[in-house]
């Protein structure tokens, strides 16, 4: 087992070409899958289709896979160029790079703001990971068996009342993170999310083919691909934006780390894609699965965020082999939560070791459990506090509980304002030969158009959207 001192999420360490000591991935195929693995998880399967529900289907569809193409990549292709060439931590790549052209050390606050940003979704993600935990265990239990949608949902409702069954879960789900935290990523992780995830890609293509078997899956598919705008709110708006840069794990930093890791000849451009299409293809294949289910079953798509555990249950409960399938359905979920939720606490311990100079132990113990007492915050928030609105003097905020609003600040407003920042320290501060050597797509019409998308677009759309939902 190889162990790293400052991002563990690497197999075998290969030369390295411009730090020295500094290990590298041991080929492109490794950095795509610790980068799908942080990209794709829940934010795929659990929130992509709840907040679709919610935000009318189709024309929310169409505004996020643009926010992917438009922001999402570009901002994936300079968070990893920034990591590869600052080739530390992020905070340290910033104020590396930051020093090298003579900038600002304030650079090194899109780090700073990354690590808050992951210690507060943490803290909710591993609560969700936890149902998904839950349900491993309901699935091989055979609850699902022949059960009717109402006893489905009464089944997620009763998770959801009892603050010590959500407490037991995410303990453990945060117990299994911060232990493979702890002792550093090993190669295994590496070789288990390649075995794991083109597992979970299939499970979800049965799970569509169930769907298509319903008779409502012309429903569902229209429901996900008819762009109706008059169902398209500013806040939805911002909500797709937000979702691009959650799902794709950017703005944040964990980008920027697994990039410090990339060895100088594997075209960043090219990674970038790969990992945001593979992303997008498992968000888009968990919708087609789902969404049938709900009109099948006369759901409601806006249900909120129980939508997939009160809908697949349903199918699990009435195919061939259900058992099976659901029992595996959750695990996987809960794999590519974990492989989601390391790259979460990673940044963390770093800044444990690298600011207090506190051991990877200690720091994965000392980091994990403040964030598993604040998803305290996140469970009470379903149950004995869910009248607990702390903000709702404010319009915006108007019923939002401690969740709510964690979720809200983290993809809605952090992760873009730092992503906004990433893309402007590349398009207009970073020198043009960095950003160059980095991309090396040559300088003609591809990186020329890439650096317009970059310094104008990106930045305005994120602006335009932030603006129009302050007013
Ligand atoms: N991208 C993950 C998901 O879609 O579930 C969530 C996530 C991981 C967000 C890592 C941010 C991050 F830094």
């Amino acid at each position: 087992m190889t162990e790293l001192t400052q991002n563990p999420a690497i197999g075998s360490a290969a030369t390295d070409d411009s730090n020295a000591g500094h290990p590298m991935w041991s080929s492109r195929l490794a950095f795509i899958l610790a980068a799908s693995g942080s990209a794709v998880g829940l934010g795929n399967i659990w929130k992509f289709p709840y907040i679709t529900g919610e935000n009318g289907g189709g024309a929310f569809v169409l505004v996020y896979l643009l926010c992917i193409a438009l922001i999402g990549i570009p901002i994936m292709v300079a968070e990893v160029a920034i990591g590869r060439r600052g080739g530390r931590s992020p905070i340290n790549s910033m104020r590396q790079l930051a020093a090298r052209d003579g900038l600002s050390k304030r650079w090194v606050w899109i780090g700073g703001m990354g690590m808050i940003a992951s210690f507060l979704i943490l803290s909710f993600y591993s609560v969700i990971g936890g149902w998904a935990l839950s349900y491993v265990g309901n699935s091989a239990g055979g609850l699902f068996v022949g059960a009717s949608s109402d006893s489905i949902g009464a089944l997620f409702g009763n998770l959801l009342s009892d603050p010590y069954t959500l407490l037991l879960w995410h303990s453990v789900f945060m117990v299994l993170v911060i232990m493979i935290v702890a002792r550093g990523v090993s190669s295994g992780m590496e070789k288990a999310i390649n075995i794991l995830m083109p597992i979970l890609f299939g499970l979800l293509l049965v799970m569509v083919g169930y769907a298509m078997s319903t008779d409502s899956f012309a429903a569902g598919f229209q429901f996900l691909f008819t762009p109706d705008f008059s169902k398209l709110t500013t806040e939805g708006v911002l909500t797709a934006l937000g979702h691009a840069f959650f799902t794709l794990s950017l703005g944040m930093g964990v980008m920027m780390a697994y990039g410090s890791y990339l060895p100088k000849n594997v075209s960043i451009v090219k990674t970038a894609f790969t990992v945001s299409i593979l992303d997008t293809a498992v968000a888009l294949l968990a919708g087609l699965a789902i969404f049938p289910l709900v009109f099948a079953n006369g759901m409601e798509a806006g249900a909120g965020p129980g939508l997939i555990f009160q809908t697949l249950p349903i199918a699990f409960g009435q195919m061939p082999g259900g058992v099976f399938f659901g029992t595996l359905f959750f695990i996987l979920l809960v794999v590519a939560a974990v492989t989601s939720a390391i790259s979460l606490l990673e940044p963390v311990v770093e800044w444990f070791e690298e600011q207090k100079g506190i051991s990877r132990r200690k720091g994965a113990l000392i980091g994990g459990l403040s964030i598993w007492a604040l998803g305290i915050t996140t469970i009470l928030s379903l149950n004995e506090w869910s009248g607990f609105h702390p903000l709702g003097m404010f319009e915006r905020f108007e019923g939002k509980t401690i969740f709510d609003l964690l979720d809200y600040v983290t993809a809605n407003l952090m992760m873009p304002l730092g992503g906004l920042f990433i893309a402007l320290f590349v398009g207009w501060f970073m020198s043009k030969q960095a950003a160059e050597n980095e991309l090396s797509i040559g300088n003609g019409f591809a990186f020329k158009l890439f650096m317009f998308i970059l310094r104008f677009i990106t930045p305005a759309a994120v602006l335009v959207v932030f603006v129009y939902n302050l007013m």
